[in-house]
């Protein structure tokens, strides 16, 4: 199957009125095998979508839940309704609280909450609800159009990072179908190929979900970039051949100190590079840095249904009743990192100082 260019993972389908307008995804969960478009018209499917990752990737969770705020309020709106202000409001603090239980880790999430919110309030008083619906509209699509715009820049700032014929491995996917398009980690290697780099990717298929095998194998395939598919399990033994130059993998939350939570088996990944002197990068945006949590401890880890592991996409592959543990994100130490891509350039080393600076460049 092949990539409808013009599919995006977002969009904002303009009905040429807010309360009829929908958010448009494509349903992750089904791909490579088939490319399903979901239309959102509720909070509660928006919800679902990003619960069981029809909607995935730190950045693509942050836009769908900034558009999932608009579908929230749009009920207030129906049949050409003036809500009161305070209607609008309250409204507006149950879909954000709503929203933000949706998955705990990538703290995307919350920033771009938390940013819709800050939005709402700083124009209250000042114009009616159904302005400060377009004006909150406005601003998901702003956040839509910046990470596009990020995505880029990082992808600019870690091929700087990449030689011609390095062979490069990612963990997870941080591609164009977790942002608004063009990826993080996978920026890096699209970014390097378009300056005319040659290079390889060992794509881990990130068990239990396979986001590597069914998104990032697929995305780096049809970019025509020569991608080969390992299991998590193999990732050590081709660092020890010596196949790996570097590793690239995205963020979910980075902690004040530089210690990164991300896709299960990130950590796993980074103390194989360490033992085969491998450089280990994270490609993230300033809006994954958390710097309200001092560490890696602090950061809040989502734990799955355990069915993912026994009876993962409908086949049983263990006992019906053997009990699971089924964290989906790990934290990779800071002192394990070389190097932090950001659309502001590279943070190295990493450490408390140089990412504040860092992000205050911004
Ligand atoms: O559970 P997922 O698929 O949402 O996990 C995604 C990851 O861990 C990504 O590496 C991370 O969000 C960065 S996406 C640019």
């Amino acid at each position: 199957m092949t990539h409808d260019k013009n599919v995006e993972t977002l969009n904002w389908i303009d009905a040429g009125n807010f309360s009829q307008s929908c958010l448009r995804m494509i349903d992750q969960t089904l791909l490579p095998v088939e490319l399903k478009i979901l239309d959102c018209r509720t909070i509660e499917i928006v919800w679902e979508a990003i619960k069981m990752l029809r909607v995935r990737g730190a950045p693509a969770i942050g836009i769908a839940a900034a558009y999932g705020l608009c579908i929230g309020l749009q009920p207030l709106f129906h049949d050409g309704d003036e809500p009161s202000e305070t209607e609008f409001f309250d409204k507006l603090k149950a879909s954000h609280d709503y929203l933000a239980g949706s998955r705990p880790t990538a703290v995307n999430l919350f920033w771009a909450l938390d940013r819709m919110t800050a939005k709402a309030e700083s124009l209250r008083g000042a114009m009616p609800p159904s302005q400060l619906a377009d004006a909150l509209l406005a601003e998901a699509r702003l956040i839509h159009e910046e990470d596009r715009r990020i995505c880029r820049a990082i992808g600019h700032h870690g091929a700087a990072l990449v030689r011609d014929g390095d062979s490069l491995l990612t963990h997870c996917n941080a591609g164009g179908l977790a942002t608004a398009d063009y990826g993080t980690a996978l920026a890096v290697f699209f970014a390097a190929t378009e300056q005319g780099k040659k290079i390889h990717v060992f794509a881990d298929e990130t068990r239990p979900l396979l986001q590597g095998a069914r998104l990032t194998s697929w995305e780096l395939w049809q970019r025509g970039i020569d991608v080969t598919l390992i299991c998590d399990s193999m990732a050590a033994l081709v660092m020890r051949q010596g196949k790996v130059n570097a590793v690239f993998v995205g963020a979910d939350r980075i902690a004040a100190n530089g210690d990164t939570a991300n896709k299960i088996g990130t950590y796993g990944v980074a103390v194989a590079a360490r033992a085969h002197g491998v450089p280990f990068y994270v490609a993230a945006p300033v809006s994954t840095f958390d710097l309200t949590i001092a560490d890696g401890n602090l950061i809040p880890i989502e734990e799955r249904n355990p069915d993912e592991i026994r009876c993962g996409f409908g086949t049983r592959t263990a006992p019906a009743e053997v009990r699971v543990y089924n964290p989906a994100f790990d934290v990779t130490p800071a002192e394990l990192i070389t190097g932090i891509v950001t659309e502001h350039g590279v943070i190295s080393p990493v450490h408390c100082e140089n990412i504040a600076t860092m992000i205050n460049a911004g």
